[in-house]
């Protein structure tokens, strides 16, 4: 399952992030548009140890709830909260039925009342967590060093806070430079045409350099030209690191864009404004054809390419092949070479992951009726794409105005400096940023919670794997250890970096010189990432770390390491609260963490085994009742439209979100009946204001809040492309549709779920 939905061009980080299933599309794009190697490719963490798991006979179906009344909560943690749930609802509620539009009933108010920020392509009670971290971050950002911050007293020896002060210092060198906007403007196109015109010198007039060296170059740059090697696990032999071989960067995010006049004109517009403000005088004639060549050569490549479904399955992409046969495949490009020029030396290169494997035959043929003038003018644009985002504001224009289109914003609208300046360190510095946002935003107190609410959703999840009627007996076995052994990274990352160490963070850091230059700060973040990743060849893969920051507001399952990460992002208002009743942070935060569980066992995830390899684990009999299972998701999600920016409904891709889909539905199934045990044990009080309800109700309330929200109808088009997972609405109404728990707390005429899995 591949993901990530943001306004840059996302090819790299998407093929990088390689099997990763996140939670969804939840955080404002990031502002800068440079390569992003290093941040997440990170991940990794705690080891916790888990609570004592609750008890119970978990091979019957639902307890009884005990009909206790134990009263209305009054707190003002419980009253603020009921206001902002009444604050979201439908104000025609009682016309609304919840048991066919429990989205309107949940969110109708809530649409009516919030609206788009210029720069936001859509909006959400998630983007507003976001919101919320990062305004915290910035002020954290643009204070002195904070010496009421206390350094965890295991590390606190006596230069520990003199490193931290340093840390922090070169963060805010980092921040400061992206926020000195005259000395950005004052160099204005220079530092991408120095490298333009080093690539034109030593490459394009260069008779001796072939197709190979200049992509090779391209890649020192952070860009990656109709190729691309980087290094991941092995998805079969997850504890060693290898290379895998992939496309390279286009333009457009999707294939359907490739043959949407609108989007190409635009495109093309893009390019053609680009090449104006970084080649200067050239003939706009010559510059239109090149343009069109471009985009040309691109659209046969899109055409080459596998689709989103294909990108993110691994029966697709793995393909082990000995480097010789991969080279064979595209022989205008020697990989090995490329390999060679960004492996350790003593790295030998034998085996490759093949991800695209009818890619590289097809732009073989591609090539042969491309002229060269033509891929050299394309891999100049792969390297103003990469760097466009480090420009002033008036040259990166006509970019930035592409990407607004594409999102159905005013094509003028540009973030707040400060939020693109966020985006830099959170991009860039990640481990810095996240330690100083966990002293703030993150206790030990919500942590262990955090874990007791994961623990009683595995529990639960095992509970119900040992029940399956068709399920074999042997892979059931299997099941419940992958369970069993699933790995939880709670909060922030702890050994791989130890981010309460500030040594271990001044170290990590020590070869990253930051300077006033917010252009040349990009390139040494790319030569950090680089050498950082590549050197990964030289170790086995480092299970401890971690592909988000704390700040985020997201989570991921991580196949290959059979690890599910919750970062601080997530754990706050209004998803996790210590202080309300237990409804809410189970059915908001605990949903998402049944979420990620369940994508070890959705239509991606399943392929690995209970030690993260990639292996056929599961016998015929059982995976023909998996598969008949997970057709009934993508016909009941196809049916879901959205509508276009031309007014026409558009369906959700049920094939390219059935793994999310799944994931909702068995997440939100397994926290239910987790909070049903602790209420049956303990039960929760009702929220004032709201004593219609009961607490079952009110935890589907507490679900039902979490996805309220919207996009742009461009955007959403996009999404509907590009994006495994379904529109928030429909994550809200295909997921209900899907429990009986819901549909017996709203007295639903129908109790049988649409489609069930786990
Ligand atoms: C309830 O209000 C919404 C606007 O928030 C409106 O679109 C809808 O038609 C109303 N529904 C009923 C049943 O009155
Ligand atoms: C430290 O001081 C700043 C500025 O006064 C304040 O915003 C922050 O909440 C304080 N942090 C802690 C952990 O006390
Ligand atoms: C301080 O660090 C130690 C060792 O890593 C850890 O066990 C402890 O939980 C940390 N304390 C806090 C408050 O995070
Ligand atoms: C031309 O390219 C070749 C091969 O990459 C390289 O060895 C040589 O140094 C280049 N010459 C110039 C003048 O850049
Ligand atoms: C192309 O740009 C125009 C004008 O900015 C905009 O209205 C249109 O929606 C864009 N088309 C696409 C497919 O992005
Ligand atoms: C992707 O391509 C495969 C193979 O051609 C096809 O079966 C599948 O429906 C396609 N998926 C999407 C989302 O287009
Ligand atoms: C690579 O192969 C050479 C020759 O077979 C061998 O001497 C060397 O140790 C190998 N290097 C690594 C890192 O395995
Ligand atoms: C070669 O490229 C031209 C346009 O540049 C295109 O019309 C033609 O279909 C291509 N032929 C092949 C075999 O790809
Ligand atoms: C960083 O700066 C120091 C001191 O100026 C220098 O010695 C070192 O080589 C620089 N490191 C990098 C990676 O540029
Ligand atoms: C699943 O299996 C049932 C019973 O064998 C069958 O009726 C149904 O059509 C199948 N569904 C799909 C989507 O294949
Ligand atoms: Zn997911």
């Amino acid at each position: 399952m591949v993901y990530y939905s943001s306004s840059s061009p996302t090819s790299t980080q998407k093929l990088l992030v390689g099997s990763l299933a996140l939670l969804g599309s939840v955080v404002a794009s990031p502002a800068v548009n440079q390569p992003q190697l290093s941040n997440g490719v990170d991940k990794r963490g705690s080891h916790s140890l888990k609570p004592p798991p609750i008890t119970g006979d978990w091979s019957t179906t639902l307890p009884v709830r005990r009909q206790v009344d134990s009263g209305v909560c009054e707190t003002e943690a419980c009253k603020s909260f009921a206001k902002s749930v009444i604050a979201g609802r439908a104000a025609n509620y009682t016309k609304v039925d919840p048991c066919t539009d429990f989205a309107t009933y949940t969110c109708a108010n809530w649409w009516d009342t919030h609206d788009f920020r210029a720069d936001q392509s859509s909006i959400g009670v998630l983007s507003i967590m976001s919101d919320v971290n990062t305004a915290l971050m910035r002020s954290i950002l643009e204070s002195p060093y904070p010496t009421n911050t206390t350094i965890n007293s295991t590390y606190a020896t006596d230069d520990a806070r003199n490193l931290d002060k340093q840390n922090f210092e070169k963060m805010i060198a980092a921040y400061n430079s992206c926020m000195d906007v005259d000395a950005i403007n004052s160099v204005g196109a220079k530092p991408l045409q120095n490298i333009l015109n080093a690539f034109a010198s030593g490459f394009i007039k260069n008779k001796t350099a072939d197709l190979t060296d200049k992509i090779i170059w391209i890649q020192k740059y952070g860009g990656s030209g109709i190729v691309q090697a980087s290094v991941t696990p092995d998805d079969k032999n997850p504890d060693i690191t290898t290379v895998a071989l992939t496309t390279g960067l286009l333009g457009l995010d999707a294939k359907e864009y490739y043959s949407d006049k609108g989007a190409l004109a635009n495109y093309t517009a893009a390019i053609v404004g680009m090449f104006d403000r970084l080649y200067g005088e050239v003939n706009h004639e010559s510059i239109l054809k090149t343009a069109n060549d471009i985009v040309t050569l691109e659209k046969a490549l899109s055409d080459a390419s596998p689709n989103a479904s294909q990108a993110g399955d691994v029966e697709y992409y793995y393909n082990p092949t000995p480097i010789a046969a991969a080279d064979a495949l595209l022989p205008e490009i020697s990989f090995s070479r490329l390999i060679k020029a960004f492996a350790p030396s003593n790295y030998n290169v034998s085996d490759v992951i093949v991800y695209t494997p009818e890619y590289f035959p097809k732009v073989s043929s591609i090539l042969k009726n491309t002229t060269s003038e033509t891929i050299d003018a394309y891999l100049a644009w792969v390297l103003i794409q990469t760097w466009a985002g480090r420009l002033s504001d008036d040259v990166n224009a006509p970019y930035r105005r592409l990407q607004n289109e594409l999102q159905g914003k005013d094509p003028k609208a540009a973030p707040e400096r400060w939020r693109t300046c966020f985006a830099e360190v959170d991009a860039n510095l990640p481990w810095i940023e996240s330690a100083f946002f966990v002293r703030e935003a993150f206790s030990p107190e919500a942590k262990t919670y955090g874990e007791r609410i994961i623990t009683d959703i595995e529990d639960v999840f095992m509970a119900k794997l040992k029940t399956y009627q068709w399920m074999g007996a042997d892979v059931k076995e299997k099941a419940i250890r992958k369970v069993q052994n699933m790995v939880e990274k709670i909060g922030y990352p702890d050994i791989s970096p130890n981010i309460q160490d500030p040594k271990a963070l001044f170290d990590l850091y020590a070869p990253l010189n930051v300077t006033h230059s917010f252009f040349e700060n990009g390139l040494a973040f790319n030569d950090f990432s680089l050498k950082r990743s590549w050197s990964d060849l030289s170790h086995p893969t480092d299970k401890n770390r971690w592909f988000m920051t704390a700040p985020t507001v997201n989570a991921y399952f991580n196949p290959p390491s059979n690890e599910i990460a919750f970062p601080a992002g997530i754990m706050q208002q209004p998803l996790f609260n210590l202080d309300l009743p237990e409804y809410v942070s189970y059915g908001a935060f605990g949903a998402i963490a049944g979420h990620e569980l369940t994508h070890a066992f959705d239509s991606s995830g399943s392929h690995y085994d209970e030690n993260g390899a990639y292996r056929d684990w599961w016998d015929k009999a059982t995976l023909a009742a998996f598969e008949n299972k997970t057709q009934c998701f993508i016909d009941q999600f196809s049916k879901y439209t959205i509508t276009t920016p031309a007014g026409e409904p558009l369906h959700v891709n049920g094939d390219l979100t059935k793994g999310e889909n799944v994931a909702d539905t068995g997440g939100l199934s397994a926290a239910f009946t987790a909070w049903q045990k602790r209420n049956n044990a303990k039960p929760n009080q009702l929220l004032p204001g709201l004593e219609e309800y009961t607490a079952e109700q009110l935890f589907y309330l507490a679900f039902g809040g979490v996805w309220c929200g919207e996009s742009r109808r461009a955007e959403a088009v996009r999404r509907i492309y590009s994006d495994p997972h379904s529109p928030p609405s429909v994550r809200i109404l295909g997921t209900v549709a899907n429990q009986r728990g819901f549909k017996e707390a709203f007295k639903c005429p129908i109790k049988e779920p649409t489609c069930e899995l786990w």
